[in-house]
């Protein structure tokens, strides 16, 4: 890797001095109806808008083009589920016939363009199925991540109001079956916006009972619409026109809906196949992740198969389905060319396999990039998958905001020298700076905020669902010119950027982002709880884990174990099991500032077992004691 044989420079170069001529080259490999009368419009929308006057369609993209060039018999998808032992391949022809189902079923019910579909669905092909009918009439989906609460559910059905749910009987877990129909209830009993209809795929491990009037049997449909040779084309859509929303975690209990729209959406991650991750098209790739997070929409459903290439479709664990082994397994049998998924993962093979000795019983020969996002890749596990895997192990950095790689070693245009701990270098269209809170740059080497110059790239988000206004408070108001990214980082004497903790109070878990702030709420709406704060703690596995501290009203006279046990079940309850709640600890008093901020540094560092020193503007140093005290009590801290 000789940075001087990349072409990254002079690509990114390019991208800088003259954006609108970089992507409206990219655009070419894309299929317009109508192309952009403005490749850049800095009047629209919240900070201008990408393709501007274009149409396309961004199911045609995936799907259509590929039939009817030629790619009709290839695989475009391959499900592979040690959770029920099934493994299933659909053609790129087969994979239209069932859009072009399930999109009519979805007309039947009155779905247009606009109206909104929920999908909480678990990862078997029928959710990316749900995701493409919707791009092909021009409905837009919002999926919701399976592990999320009823609670979780009902907020996004009363922000984004869908005409209809897309669900499933259950999810699978290791040693668990997840209803849903119960969830799914409870949620729509919570929720003051009402879907019309609720879709249910009927899986052989479940089966769910059906709401009269409501609910409607997925297969009967689908059977009955094959029958009656139903079928649905592409529904013209402006390239500014929403695909989908994404909720994610903000900094408060309410999720933001981040809009992603069709046009840039499609150039961006076309791009990003080739120039980032230099797969061609007809190639294996597999992205391990779920399709309720930004990496299975974008790496699972949508970049590959604008690409042509063959999806990997995962429903199983890193480890225990059945080995340390299943990702190799994968990998060797379905001819994986490159994988991409969080560093968490490998952690948990490493963890039951630390010599790699099972990789040798596969034949990884088509194997050639490990890609790892969704949370800081420490550098240990970096290099661990690169002595076992013997292929480039490659870091880089994104948010659900941004859709796809903000920062990263573009493969696809010659990898850069890696540094252990860095995402690497800018992708082209991302301008980064570090600056300090009055917005000032600060020098290489020094930490700081990470901002990005306006305007994003395409594929970004152009707004937050129907909130413009928290769109701008959240990202755009607090550093002017720039989309604040919330995490902290810097930027080496190479251009190499370190991305470090979030500034926000945001925390990753097995790559999940989630907000201690809505946790906190949850906590605090304990009946015995007069105080809480939740943050976030190492975590071998999961990279950071939560940890919630808890004071009691006076007068309480329970034991606080039983009162722990309670909180933790409120957490799984309203927000659901992949927040991995566990530990709730009771202390006397929360060490706080003079001007009552609870020092939650302070507690982490201590929980981490990291040096840390007094604050001086502490109120009560004795308190840290006492919370040193409670962390060792639990068996947490040095
Ligand atoms: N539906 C219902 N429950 C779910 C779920 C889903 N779709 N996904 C996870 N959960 C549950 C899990 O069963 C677990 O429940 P438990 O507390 O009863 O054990 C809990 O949520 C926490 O899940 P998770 O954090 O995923 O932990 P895990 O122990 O099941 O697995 C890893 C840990 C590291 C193996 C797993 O997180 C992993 O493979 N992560 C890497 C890939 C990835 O998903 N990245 C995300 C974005 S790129
Ligand atoms: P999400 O929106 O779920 O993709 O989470 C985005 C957040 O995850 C980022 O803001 C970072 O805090 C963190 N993150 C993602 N990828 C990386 C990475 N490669 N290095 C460091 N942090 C990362």
């Amino acid at each position: 890797m000789d940075a001087r044989a990349s072409r990254y420079q002079e690509v990114y170069a390019r991208a800088c001095r003259d954006p609108e001529g970089f992507w409206a080259e990219a655009a070419r490999e894309i299929d317009w109806y109508e192309s952009a009368k403005k490749v850049f419009d800095p009047n629209a929308g919240v900070y201008g808008r990408w393709f501007v006057g274009a149409s396309c369609n961004t199911c045609f993209n995936a799907i259509d083009r590929h039939v009817q060039r030629g790619r009709g018999k290839q695989p475009a998808l391959i499900y592979d589920s040690p959770m029920t032992g099934t493994k299933t391949t659909f053609t790129y022809e087969q994979l239209l016939d069932e859009v072009k189902t399930l999109a009519a079923i979805l007309q039947d019910f009155g779905v247009v363009k606009g109206d909104r579909v929920i999908l909480y669905m678990p990862a078997v092909p029928e959710a990316l199925f749900g995701m493409l009918a919707c791009a092909r009439i021009g409905a837009i989906h919002s999926v919701v991540f399976g592990g999320f609460a009823p609670k979780e559910l009902a907020t996004r059905l009363n922000d984004c109001k869908p005409k209809l749910i897309l669900s499933a009987s259950c999810g699978l877990e290791p040693g668990r079956v997840v209803k849903y129909k119960p969830l799914l209830d409870d949620a729509i009993n919570l929720a003051k916006e009402k879907p019309q209809a609720v879709l249910i795929l009927q899986r052989p491990q479940e089966t769910a009972e059906l709401s009269q009037g409501r609910d409607h049997d997925w297969g009967a449909l689908r059977a009955a619409a094959i029958k009656a040779k139903k079928s649905a084309d592409c529904v013209p859509v402006a390239a500014t026109d929403p695909l989908y929303i994404l909720y994610t975690s903000g900094t408060t209990g309410i999720p933001k809906g981040v809009v992603r729209d069709n046009g840039g959406h499609l150039v961006a991650l076309k791009w990003s196949m080739k120039n980032f991750y230099d797969i061609d098209p007809g190639e294996v790739w597999w992205s391990g992740s779920d399709v309720g997070w930004v990496v299975g929409h974008s790496y699972i459903v949508y970049a590959p198969l604008f690409h042509g290439c063959t999806t990997v479709l995962y429903e199983g664990k890193p480890v225990g389905t059945p080995d340390a082994g299943a990702f190799w397994r994968v990998c060797a049998e379905h001819k994986v060319a490159a994988l991409f998924t969080a560093p968490t993962a490998f952690r948990a093979i490493k963890k039951e396999d630390p010599k790699g000795t099972l990789i040798k019983n596969y034949d990884l020969s088509k194997f050639r990039t490990l890609f790892l996002a969704g949370e800081r890749a420490d550098p240990p596990t970096v290099e661990w998958a690169e002595q076992v895997l013997k292929v480039p192990v490659i870091d880089h950095w994104w948010q659900t905001e941004t859709g796809w790689c903000i920062a990263g070693n573009p493969v696809g245009l010659g990898a850069l020298p890696v540094k252990h701990g860095s995402a690497t270098v800018a992708m082209p269209g991302y301008e980064i700076d570090i600056v300090d809170d009055a917005c000032k740059k600060l020098p290489r080497g020094t930490i700081g905020s990470i901002v990005v110059k306006l305007p994003l790239p395409p594929a970004c988000l152009p707004t937050l669902w129907q909130q413009d206004g928290r769109m701008r408070e959240s990202y755009l108001d607090e550093f002017p010119g720039y989309y604040k990214t919330a995490d902290a980082g810097y930027i080496d004497d190479d251009g190499y950027i370190y991305v470090m903790s979030r500034t926000d109070d945001i925390i990753n878990v097995a790559g999940h982002r989630l907000s201690t702030g809505g946790m906190e709420e949850v906590l605090a709406g304990h009946h015995d709880v007069a105080e809480c704060a939740v943050l976030g703690i190492k975590d071998d596995l999961k990279g950071e884990v939560p940890c919630g501290f808890i004071v009691l009203k006076a007068g309480v006279n329970r034991p606080p174990s039983e009162i722990e046990a309670e909180i933790v079940a409120l957490v799984r309850e309203k927000v659901g099991p992949v927040a991995s709640f566990k530990l709730a600890i009771t202390v006397a008093r929360l060490p706080k500032t003079r001007s009552g901020k609870i020092l939650r540094g302070t507690i982490k560092k201590i929980a981490d077992g990291d040096a840390w020193t007094m604050p001086a503007t502490i109120d009560d140093p004795a308190i840290l004691d006492e919370i040193k005290g409670a962390l060792k009590g639990k068996g947490v801290g040095a």
